[in-house]
């Protein structure tokens, strides 16, 4: 199947040239199937921005597709032969007039990721690092996931023909298990939380029988993430917000879009202040937001992770010190929402923009509210709220409390 494919390969399709250590600076190359830094730490991938700066103007974006491979340059898949795609990225940067007035801020945006082949943010992720994995010869992959990640990656290995072995808690959302054995994946369930799945799947690729695509251990998931970033620029016409708020459990995101932020500064097309990095979590499962406010440098375990955020609870995520940094770096901030507030910010989102988010977008805007109470964004400031998902995966978390009229033969007038 892949020698099929294959075509000549575009020396200039990637300007990958390795993977660097962010604690240690140890240099790795990145021609070989690889996952963590020997000092533990996550990798990341690297670039040669400076020839990247010369041969690819952001003038050219305009002629492309509207997916993610758009900024192929900047991606770490060498050959296009190799992209395994379902028409991932571009998804719409919508103004919420309604939602921003009612919270007193003018200038209010979602990136509405919901629109992402299997409905979240994830499919940006499972595009580039499946594509990446096979690329390398990988002939089998595993993973620990919250839900969606599980639901992303077994389409776009699907979409490989490569096997993949899911775990997931017991109590992930319904349609994750779904979608993930739909898609051909093996699907096992845990008593426990993503951390005891990422311990399963650990003692089942030690054998050697699969590549350990757990966030972070794998390199290559951040570079599909950081691509938000870049969308984000280009639809404001390369004039940076002023925050961007993300939703963090493992904290990928917004260590992509930190990492694309500082690419986009050394392409010459980020001028001026960056974006102000923002982390919610629920107050549920808040390690990011604890480490913050203690002005440390790492992140602890969370005892007792819950919240009906289901992407949301990642008890220890592995590049909380990467997270940390980004906000540190912006003048970002972190901080935690109740259930009760995320999912009424869910409803009134839907109601106000007809937009129905995910529980873990839906506390982007719960947070973006709190910040401009508390006076950390002024009315004026244009705040993009990445809404990760849709909230069409969700259908339990509003299908109890929401009145539904009838069974009736006839409408009863509106007065
Ligand atoms: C809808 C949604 N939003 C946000 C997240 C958090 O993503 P990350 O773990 O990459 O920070 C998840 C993770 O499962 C998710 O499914
Ligand atoms: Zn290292």
């Amino acid at each position: 199947m892949r020698g099929a494919r294959k075509g000549p390969v575009d020396r200039m399709y990637s300007f990958l040239t390795g993977l660097s250590c962010p604690r240690c600076g140890q240099w790795v190359p990145a021609d070989h199937l690889t996952n963590l830094c020997g000092c533990g730490s996550p990798l990341l991938a690297a670039y040669d921005l400076e020839a990247a700066a010369r041969e690819f103007p952001r003038a050219a974006l305009a002629r492309r597709a509207p997916t993610l491979w758009r900024y192929h340059e900047v991606l770490p898949v060498r050959d296009p032969a190799h992209v395994v795609t379902l028409g991932e990225g571009m998804t719409p940067l919508l103004p919420l007039p309604r939602a921003g007035a009612a919270i007193g801020l003018q200038d209010l945006w979602l990136k509405d990721e919901g629109l992402n082949p299997t409905g979240t943010f994830k499919a940006r992720g499972a595009a580039v690092g499946v594509s990446r994995a096979w690329e390398l010869g990988a002939r089998a992959l595993a993973m620990p996931t919250a839900g969606n990640a599980g639901g992303a990656w077994a389409a776009y290995a699907a979409r490989a023909g490569l096997p993949l072995d899911v775990v997931m808690p017991a109590d992930a959302p319904a349609v994750n298990m779904r979608e993930a054995a739909v898609c051909g994946a093996r699907t096992h369930l845990v008593r426990g939380l993503i951390s005891d799945a990422g311990a399963m799947v650990g003692r089942f690729v030690a054998g050697g029988v699969a590549f350990d695509c757990s966030t972070l251990k794998e390199p290559y998931r951040v570079e599909g993430k950081k691509t938000m970033g870049y969308e984000i620029l280009e639809q404001f016409g390369w004039e940076p917000p002023s925050a961007i708020i993300y939703p963090a459990g493992g904290g990928v995101g917004v260590i992509g879009v930190w990492k694309a932020l500082g690419e986009m500064r050394s392409l010459g097309w980020l001028r001026g202040p960056a974006p102000r990095l923002v982390v919610v979590q629920a107050e549920g499962c808040r390690p990011i937001v604890e480490a913050w406010r203690a002005g440390v440098d790492d992140v602890d375990f969370w005892q007792g992770a819950a919240t009906a955020a289901a992407g949301l609870r990642v008890p220890r995520p592995l590049g909380g010190a990467l997270t940390l940094r980004a906000l540190r770096e912006t003048g970002g901030t972190a901080l935690a929402v109740s259930d009760a507030e995320l999912l009424a910010a869910m409803r009134h989102l839907a109601e106000a923009e007809g937009i129905w988010a995910c529980p873990e977008g839906a506390a982007g805007l719960a947070a973006a509210e709190r910040l401009r109470a508390e006076g950390f964004f002024t009315a004026a400031d244009r705040v993009v709220v990445l809404n990760t998902g849709c909230g069409l995966k969700y259908p339990d978390l509003v299908a109890a409390e929401l009145p539904l009229l009838g069974p009736t033969d006839d409408l009863p007038v509106r007065r």
